[in-house]
C-alpha cells in the first residue's frame, strides 16, 4: 500500500531546504522528529480541504476498514466524538431541541459535545455495575427506551469496548436505531483493531452508521492520530459534512507527524497485520491462563485488554506502584480492576516480565459489591450548567449543589456526575471511591 503522506514528509526532510515557514523549529532537531514536522506547504495538501496526498491516504484508510467513508483526526477521539454529535444533530428532524440516547459510562468528550451543541441528553443506565466504566446495554433496554420517546432521537450513541474491555451487542443495538428511525454512533476510541481479527467485529463492520477509533490507543500511532468512520448505509450528509465537522472541532494547524504516522499505519494494516494480531491474542489468552492458575481472576474483556479482577487484600493503585517499580507499567488502574493494554507491539519477553512481576495471588476474592448506577436528578442543561458561575467546593458538601463540570478522574474520563444535575449522597459517596476531593458545583 501507497504511504504518500510519511513519503512526502520523508523526502522534504532530505531535501533540507530552507525553511521559511512554520513550524518555528525550521526542522532543526530538538526532539529529534522536528525535520519531518512540516505544514501545508505547496504539494502536502491540507486536512480539511483534502483533495492530494491526504485525500489519497483517507481513501486507503476507507479501503483497509471497508466503511462508506473513514476521515483522519490528529486530535484524538475526543475531536471525531465531537464531530459524529455534530453530524447526528445537524441532520435531525425532529421538533423543539434535539436530544441524544446515550448509556451513561460516556467519555467526558460527550458532555463537551453537549455544552458544545446544546442537545438534551436522555441516558441509559445499565441494569447492574460494579464498575463506572461499564455499562451493559441490552438491545430489548434501547427498543423500551426509544418506544418511549415522542420522537426519535438525534442518535445513540455508546461506548464499546469500554475501558475495562467490555463490549456491547453492537450489531443488535444497530437494528434496534434502524428499526426506531435513529442512528447508532459508536465510541470505540479502544477498539481501531477490532476490524482486522479472523472474524471482523469493529462496530462499522457490525452495522453502526458513525464511529470513532482512536488508531493511537491500539495501533502504532502517534499519539492524537484517530479515525471518524461513516457507514456505507448513513445518511450520504454524513460523508459529505465529515471534514466540515472535523474542522469545527479541531486546530487549523494539525500535526504532519500525527499524519504521517496515520498514513504509514495504512501500510502496516494492509501488510500482514491481520497475522500479527492473530498471534498476539493468542499469547494474551495464554497469560490469563497463566494468571489463573496463579490465583488471578481475570475478566472477560476485548481481545486486546487483560482486566484483572483484584482480590480481597489488593489495592489498584498499590498494586500499579508495585508494578511500577518492577518496570511494568499498567493502563488503569481502581479500587476493583487493574488494565493492561496489548497489541503485536508487545513481545513475549514482555509478558513473562507482566506474569513475573504480578506473581502468585494468595489473597482470596470475596463477593463483589454491586455500584449503584448514580442517577442524579436534572436541573437545568449541561450548556447552561457550563456557563454558569461556578466555586470548587470539597466534595462532602455537594449534596444538593448542582454539578458545573463534569466530575471524573483521569482515566477513565467518565462523568459520575454530569453537569445540571444536583449532586447527591450516593453520586459524593461514588466520587469519593474514584478518589475526587473537590467537586465544581453551580454558584
Ligand atoms: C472510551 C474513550 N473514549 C474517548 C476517549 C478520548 O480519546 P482520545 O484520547 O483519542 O481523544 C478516551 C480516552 O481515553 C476513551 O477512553
Amino acid at each position: 500500500m501507497q504511504t504518500p503522506v510519511a513519503d512526502f514528509v520523508k523526502e522534504y526532510a532530505e531535501k533540507k531546504g530552507v525553511r521559511f515557514h512554520m513550524p518555528g523549529h525550521k526542522g532543526k532537531e530538538f526532539l529529534g522528529c522536528e525535520p519531518f514536522d512540516i505544514t501545508e506547504i505547496a504539494g502536502a495538501d491540507a486536512l480539511y480541504e483534502a483533495d492530494g496526498i491526504i485525500a489519497e491516504s483517507e481513501r486507503n484508510a476507507t479501503r483497509l476498514f471497508g466503511t462508506g467513508g473513514t476521515f483522519f483526526s490528529t486530535e484524538g477521539s475526543s475531536q471525531c466524538i465531537r464531530a459524529m454529535l455534530f453530524l447526528a444533530v445537524r441532520s435531525w428532524r425532529g421538533e423543539g431541541r434535539p436530544y441524544v440516547v446515550a448509556a451513561r459510562n460516556a467519555h467526558k468528550a460527550f458532555l463537551y459535545a453537549a455544552a458544545l451543541l446544546d442537545f438534551d441528553i436522555v441516558w441509559l443506565f445499565p441494569e447492574e455495575t460494579h464498575s463506572l466504566c461499564s455499562c451493559r446495554i441490552s438491545p430489548e433496554q434501547l427498543e423500551e427506551v426509544l418506544k418511549g420517546q415522542k420522537q426519535p432521537p438525534a442518535a445513540v450513541y455508546v461506548t464499546s469496548p469500554d475501558y475495562l474491555g467490555g463490549r456491547l451487542a453492537v450489531g443488535e443495538l444497530a437494528e434496534v436505531c434502524h428499526r426506531n428511525g435513529t442512528i447508532l454512533a459508536v465510541d470505540n476510541a479502544h477498539g481501531a483493531y477490532l476490524h482486522f481479527l479472523e472474524q471482523p467485529q469493529h462496530p462499522m463492520d457490525l452495522g453502526a452508521d458513525l464511529c470513532c477509533d482512536s488508531a493511537h490507543k491500539t495501533l502504532p500511532v502517534l499519539t492524537g492520530g484517530a479515525y471518524l468512520h461513516i457507514g456505507k448505509l448513513a445518511p450520504e450528509t454524513f460523508g459529505a459534512d465529515a471534514k466540515q465537522a472535523l474542522v469545527l472541532f479541531g486546530s487549523t494547524s494539525p500535526s504532519y507527524l500525527t499524519l504521517a504516522s496515520l498514513d504509514l499505519c495504512n501500510a502496516y494494516l494492509a501488510d500482514g497485520y491481520a497475522g500479527k494480531l492473530a498471534e498476539t491474542v493468542q499469547q494474551l489468552e495464554r497469560v490469563c491462563r497463566t494468571l489463573r492458575e496463579n490465583g488471578w481472576e481475570t475478566e472477560e474483556t476485548d481481545p486486546l485488554k487483560l482486566t484483572l479482577l483484584l482480590p480481597e487484600k489488593e489495592n489498584g493503585s498499590s498494586l500499579a506502584r508495585r508494578l511500577g517499580s518492577a518496570g511494568v507499567e499498567c493502563e488503569y488502574a481502581d479500587a476493583q480492576y487493574i488494565v493492561f493494554m496489548a497489541t503485536p507491539e508487545n513481545d513475549s519477553a514482555d509478558y513473562g516480565r507482566l506474569v513475573q512481576a504480578l506473581g502468585v495471588n494468595h489473597s482470596p476474592y470475596l463477593q463483589r459489591e454491586k455500584m449503584r448506577p448514580v442517577q442524579c436528578a436534572g436541573r437545568c442543561t449541561v450548556r447552561e450548567a457550563f456557563f454558569a458561575p461556578h466555586e470548587k467546593i470539597v466534595v462532602e458538601r455537594a449534596v444538593g449543589r448542582i454539578c458545573g463540570a463534569p466530575l471524573v478522574s483521569c482515566p477513565p474520563a467518565i462523568p459520575v456526575v454530569v453537569p445540571g444535575e444536583v449532586i447527591d449522597r450516593n453520586a459524593v459517596a461514588i466520587l469519593k471511591y474514584y478518589n475526587n476531593d473537590t467537586v465544581e458545583v453551580l454558584k
